[in-house]
């Protein structure tokens, strides 16, 4: 008999869940305005609102807590991270930030000009956020495949070399600071990239002069899947694919918060001196002295701990096996998710699910709103609601795809946790011909609404 897979650490602090009724549930909801944002933490029961900063460290970890060196300069514990940092990525230099849109902040300032295009895989909120606020225009060339949560594709976060090409031949490579490669890619639902796709793309940003740079945040579940599904690599170590994937491009920004396994913290890595001479001045000007850049000492130390373990095969394979889990026990229920599962989180496709909910009410939303009464779980709505209102007509812009993203948090929650959650779903998918109708918004900021909307109930 094949072993299982089995946590390769053993458990020495809990902390206690709270246990709720559904008539509180139903009325802690409503005070939030149907928002899940604004329920407090401990009327939850299961929180996979994010796997960001919300994972736990290890004793190894907390160890360094103790030792951080808090010297404004110079401090012993940015030289950790430094040297852990060049030893994973290979990349020369580096910056710490106080977490991954802070990195995204300081390198775009010195590399993004307005009129600029930036073409990748899916960009996340953040990095497009970034990217528009300088009046530049992020290009999404990924592969048609991802957009389909039925298709089974090993890699649903490539590029399409031809999709990136019409770009390159569309505009002259003055007008393109980078592209950024995202891996795995969040947006197409914590889809891994190839090494073969990475390499091409590489090759394809030589060829037209472009730099290369990852968006990094979920770089080891990214090599995990590579060793599990790309011929050539089933012996190698995490290490040396991670090693591999960061030698095809130039630099990357990091949110330490997933792959990092930390609660807080960001850096910037890179191979080009005159790049990292100007993004340090935006840094000490936004982040912090270069050798703190908005991070503790302590933090920095977890971090270079953080960024070991993290590229450990024994850890990922429970790390992305538990996802994976969750994903095969809803799947057997009939619960339409998207496949194959991505590395830290399970999709549920809303459209499957609730079609008896009309889009123009939300229907993911009113289905994460579901979770929440019926478990005590909280998600979070990846549809119309996230992709606000057309700037100009000022219309829903109704994405091809209404998902509920159920993120799991690293070395947090039990299998029993999730089988908790895979049966609240399929009892809530067992009556869902009896849902008919969702919400309407009555209160909107004009961008990024979704972290204070509020809804009222139809
Ligand atoms: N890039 C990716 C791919 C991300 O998923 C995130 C954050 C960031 C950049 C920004 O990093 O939060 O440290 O500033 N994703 C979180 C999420 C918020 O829930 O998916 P940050």
């Amino acid at each position: 008999m094949d072993l299982p897979y089995a946590e390769p650490y053993k458990i020495k602090m809990v902390e206690q869940l709270k246990r709720s009724t559904k008539e509180q549930r139903l009325n802690w909801i409503k005070k939030a305005h149907y928002n899940l944002f604004n329920l407090a933490s401990d009327n939850v029961f299961i929180d996979m609102l994010t796997d960001s900063g919300t994972g736990a460290m290890s004793d190894q970890q907390w160890a360094e807590m103790m030792i951080g060196d808090e010297s404004y300069a110079g401090s012993l514990s940015f030289k950790k991270l430094k040297k852990t940092v060049k030893k994973i990525t290979g990349f020369k230099y580096f910056l710490p930030t106080h977490q991954g849109r802070a990195a995204e902040n300081v390198l775009f300032s010195a590399m993004v000009k307005e009129g600029n295009i930036v073409p990748g895989n899916s960009h996340f909120d953040t990095t497009k956020g970034h990217i528009e606020f300088r009046k530049a225009t992020a290009v999404d060339c990924t592969i048609d495949e991802a957009f389909d949560t039925s298709v089974i594709h090993p890699f649903k976060g490539n590029i399409d070399l031809n999709k990136l090409e019409t770009v390159f031949k569309k505009y002259p490579k003055e007008k393109i600071p980078f592209v950024i490669l995202t891996i795995t890619c969040n947006s197409a639902g914590g889809q891994p990239v190839s090494i073969k796709n990475t390499k091409e793309v590489s090759e394809l940003c030589k060829k037209y002069g472009v730099p290369l740079y990852f968006d990094a945040a979920r770089f080891s579940e990214n090599a995990y899947f590579i060793k599990k599904r790309e011929k050539g690599y089933e012996n190698k170590t995490i290490k040396e694919i991670v090693k591999e994937v960061f030698s095809y491009g130039d630099g990357m920004t990091m949110s330490a918060k997933k792959d990092g396994l930390v609660n807080m913290g960001g850096f910037i890595a890179l191979n080009n001196k005159e790049v990292f001479k100007q993004a340090t001045v935006f840094n000490i000007m936004f982040e912090g002295f270069i050798t703190y850049g908005g991070m503790n000492g302590r933090d920095m130390g977890a971090l270079a701990v953080g960024l070991n373990e993290s590229t450990e095969f024994n850890y990922l394979e429970s790390r992305v096996e538990q996802v994976a889990y969750l994903g095969q026990k809803l799947v057997d229920f009939g619960v339409p998710v998207q496949q194959p599962f991505g590395g830290h989180a399970i999709f549920l496709d809303a459209n499957k699910f609730v079609p008896t909910i009309p889009r123009e009410e939300y229907r993911a939303q009113a289905l994460a709103i579901e979770l929440y009464v019926v478990g005590g779980i909280r998600g979070v709505e990846i549809g119309t609601v996230l992709a606000d209102r057309d700037p100009v007509t000022r219309e829903n812009r109704y994405p091809e795809l209404e998902l509920v993203r159920l993120a799991i948090p690293r070395r947090t929650y039990t299998n029993n946790h999730m089988d908790y959650v895979a049966a609240s779903l399929k009892n809530i998918y067992d009556s869902r011909n009896e849902a008919k109708s969702g919400y309407n918004i009555v209160d909107e900021a004009p961008i990024m609404r979704h972290f204070t909307v509020k809804f009222e109930k139809i």
